[in-house]
C-alpha cells in the first residue's frame, strides 16, 4: 500500500461568509495533496466547518435564527468555495453531523477514563470571538480602557461550573513535543509556543452550561463540550474514529492559520496524548493574508469575496498568486494589479506562450504530428538536465518542506529555461535550414513541456489538464513517475496529433481601479 499522507485544513466557523483567508488556507492545503499524489502516495485530504459553540449561538440569536439553521446556510458557502476553487477534499466534515459527536464523545470518555477530567468551578475570562479562555496576565488594554484578549478581541467574565481538563499533568511531555524539530513549523513559531508552556499551565475548562450549541458531556446533563474539544476531534472523526481508523492516524499535516496554532500544539496534544492515540506528525501556522497590506474587515469595507476574484481572474490564476506571491509562513499581501501582473507574466507570456509558440508551430508545420528526436545536441541535454532537476529534484523537496514559493520559482526558472532554449535554436529558421532539426528541437520542447505541466499541476490543476490533454498525454503518465525522462518516444510513435492550440491563460486586464 502507498506510504498514507492526510492533511487537514482547520475547519472555520460558519457564522458568515467564506473570506479570502480560508480560500488561502483551502488552496495551500489542496495544492499539498495534489502534490502528494502526483508522488503516488495515498492522501486523505479533509476540510469543513466547525459549527458549535458560543459564537455561532450568538449569531444565530443575532439574526434571529436557530444556529442549525445558520450552520446550514452558511457551511453550504464555504463547500461551495471549495468546489469552485478546485480544493480536491476527500471529506467536508460539518461538527454537526452525528458521527462527529459520536467521536467527540469518545474522545471525551477515553480522556475521563484516563482520570483527566473533573468538576468545578470556572472563573475568568473568556472571548467569545477566539472561543478561547485567557489568564488575566495575558490581556492587553483597550482604547476605552476595556480589557482585550492577545488577539484584540472583547473578553467577558465568566464564571460557571464546568469540568476541566487536567493540563497541568502534560506540561512535561507538551514541552519535549514542542521542542522536537518538525513538529511545529515554521519554527518561529515555536518559540512562544514553548514559553507559554514554561511558565505554567493551568487545567483547561472544557464544557459549558450557560448554552446548549454543542456536544452533550456524556453522563452529565446540561453539560456541552467546550467547542475546541469536539472542533479537534473533527481530524479523528473523518477516519472513523472511535472505529479502527486505517493507517491514516496519525496526521501527517494539520494545516493551519498562525492565531491557531496553541490549540493545536498544546490543547490537541494533550487531549490525544490523555486518550492514548499518536500524535500528529507535523503543525503548520502560515500567515495572514493582507488586502494591500490591511487586514480585511466589515468596517474599513475592504472584504473581498473570494469567488469574485477566482471569476474575474480566474481559478488558476488567483491558485498561482497566492502560492507564488506569499512566502508560505509568513504574512502575504494581494491586489487585483498584483494578481494580474503574476497572471499575464508568468502564466500567461512565459508559460503560455511557451506552449502556444511550440504547440501551434508543431500543428502548423508537422501537420500535428508528434516529432521524433534525431540526435542530442548540447543544447537539447543541456535543457533536459534542467527540466529534469526542476522536476525531480528542486520542486519535490520544496514542496516536501512545505516551500511552495520556492517550488514555484524553481518551476519558474526551468520555464525561463525553455524559453532561452526555443529563442536560441529558432524552429522557425531551421525550418527551411534544417527540418530534421528541427524536429528535434520541436520534440524536445514538447517534452520539457509536458514535464512542467504535470509538475506545476498542484498549484494550477484546470489549466494543466487541458495543457495535458492538448499534449495527448495520457492519464497514467500525468505523475512525477510517469512525466519523467524519455516517455516522448513512443507518444512519436502513436498516432496521436496536435491540434492548434486554444490559449491557456487569457490576457487579463489591469482593473481600472489600479490606474
Ligand atoms: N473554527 C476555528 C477557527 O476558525 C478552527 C477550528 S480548527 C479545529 O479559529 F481543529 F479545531 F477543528
Amino acid at each position: 500500500m502507498a506510504d498514507p499522507f492526510y492533511i487537514t485544513t482547520a475547519i472555520s466557523y460558519p457564522n458568515g461568509r467564506p473570506h479570502i483567508g480560508h480560500a488561502y488556507e483551502a488552496i495551500a492545503a489542496d495544492v499539498i495533496a495534489r502534490f502528494q499524489r502526483l508522488r503516488g502516495r495515498r492522501v486523505r485530504f479533509q476540510t469543513g466547518t466547525d459549527e458549535h459553540g458560543l459564537k455561532m449561538a450568538r449569531k444565530a440569536e443575532e439574526q434571529g435564527r436557530t444556529p442549525a439553521d445558520l450552520a446550514d446556510e452558511m457551511s453550504g458557502y464555504f463547500q461551495q468555495m471549495c468546489d469552485a476553487l478546485d480544493v480536491s477534499y476527500d471529506r467536508f466534515i460539518r461538527t454537526s453531523e452525528p458521527d462527529h459527536h459520536r467521536a467527540s464523545q469518545a474522545i471525551w470518555q477515553a480522556m475521563e477514563a484516563a482520570g483527566d477530567l473533573y468538576l468545578d468551578r470556572y472563573e475568568g475570562w473568556y472571548s467569545v470571538r477566539d472561543e478561547a479562555y485567557y489568564d488575566e496576565s495575558e490581556l492587553a488594554e483597550g482604547e476605552g480602557g476595556e480589557k482585550l484578549s492577545p488577539q484584540g478581541t472583547p473578553v467577558e467574565w465568566t464564571v460557571e461550573e464546568s469540568w476541566f481538563f487536567r493540563l497541568s499533568k502534560y506540561q512535561d511531555q507538551l514541552l519535549k513535543l514542542l521542542r522536537s524539530p518538525g513538529f511545529l513549523e515554521p519554527a518561529s513559531r515555536r518559540n512562544e509556543m514553548i514559553a507559554f508552556v514554561e511558565q505554567g499551565l493551568r487545567d483547561l475548562s472544557v464544557s459549558r452550561t450557560s448554552f446548549d450549541w454543542g456536544v452533550k458531556v456524556p453522563g452529565s446533563e446540561g453539560h456541552v463540550m467546550y467547542v475546541w474539544v469536539d472542533a479537534l476531534t473533527n481530524y479523528l472523526t473523518g477516519l472513523g474514529y472511535p472505529d479502527e481508523m486505517g493507517d491514516l492516524w496519525p496526521a501527517s499535516l494539520h494545516l493551519i492559520g498562525k492565531d491557531i496554532v496553541r490549540f493545536h500544539t498544546i490543547y490537541w496534544p494533550a487531549f490525544l496524548m490523555s486518550a492514548k492515540l499518536p500524535l500528529p506528525q507535523k503543525v503548520f501556522g502560515h500567515g495572514f493574508l493582507l488586502n494591500r497590506g490591511q487586514k480585511e474587515s466589515k468596517s474599513l469595507g475592504n472584504v473581498t469575496d473570494p469567488l469574485d476574484l477566482a471569476e474575474r481572474f480566474g481559478v488558476d490564476a488567483l491558485r498561482y498568486f497566492l502560492i507564488r506571491e506569499v512566502a508560505f509562513g509568513q504574512d502575504g499581501s494581494y491586489s487585483p494589479e498584483a494578481i494580474v501582473q503574476r497572471a499575464n507574466g508568468e502564466l500567461g507570456n512565459a508559460f503560455g506562450n511557451l506552449a502556444q509558440r511550440t504547440l501551434g508551430f508543431i500543428a502548423k508545420n508537422l501537420d500535428g504530428a508528434l516529432p521524433a528526436i534525431r540526435g542530442h545536441a548540447a543544447a537539447d541535454t543541456e535543457l533536459f538536465e534542467t527540466v529534469e532537476r526542476a522536476i525531480t529534484t528542486d520542486m519535490p523537496q520544496a514542496f516536501e518542506a512545505l516551500a511552495l514559493q520556492q517550488a514555484v520559482e524553481a518551476w519558474l526558472q526551468a520555464v525561463f529555461a525553455c524559453n532561452a532554449y526555443i529563442d536560441a535554436q529558432a524552429p522557425w529558421t531551421l525550418r527551411k535550414t534544417d527540418p530534421e532539426r528541427m524536429e528535434t528541437v520541436l520534440a524536445t520542447l514538447y517534452t520539457c513541456i509536458a514535464q512542467l505541466a504535470v509538475a506545476i499541476s498542484p498549484v494550477i490543476p484546470a489549466s494543466s489538464a487541458k495543457l495535458l490533454d492538448m499534449l495527448g498525454v495520457p492519464a497514467d503518465l500525468r505523475n512525477l513517475q510517469g512525466i519523467r525522462s524519455h516517455w516522448y518516444s513512443p507518444l512519436a510513435e502513436s498516432d496521436f496529433r496536435l491540434s492548434a492550440p486554444t490559449p491557456l491563460f487569457p490576457r487579463l486586464e489591469l482593473p481600472a481601479e489600479a490606474a
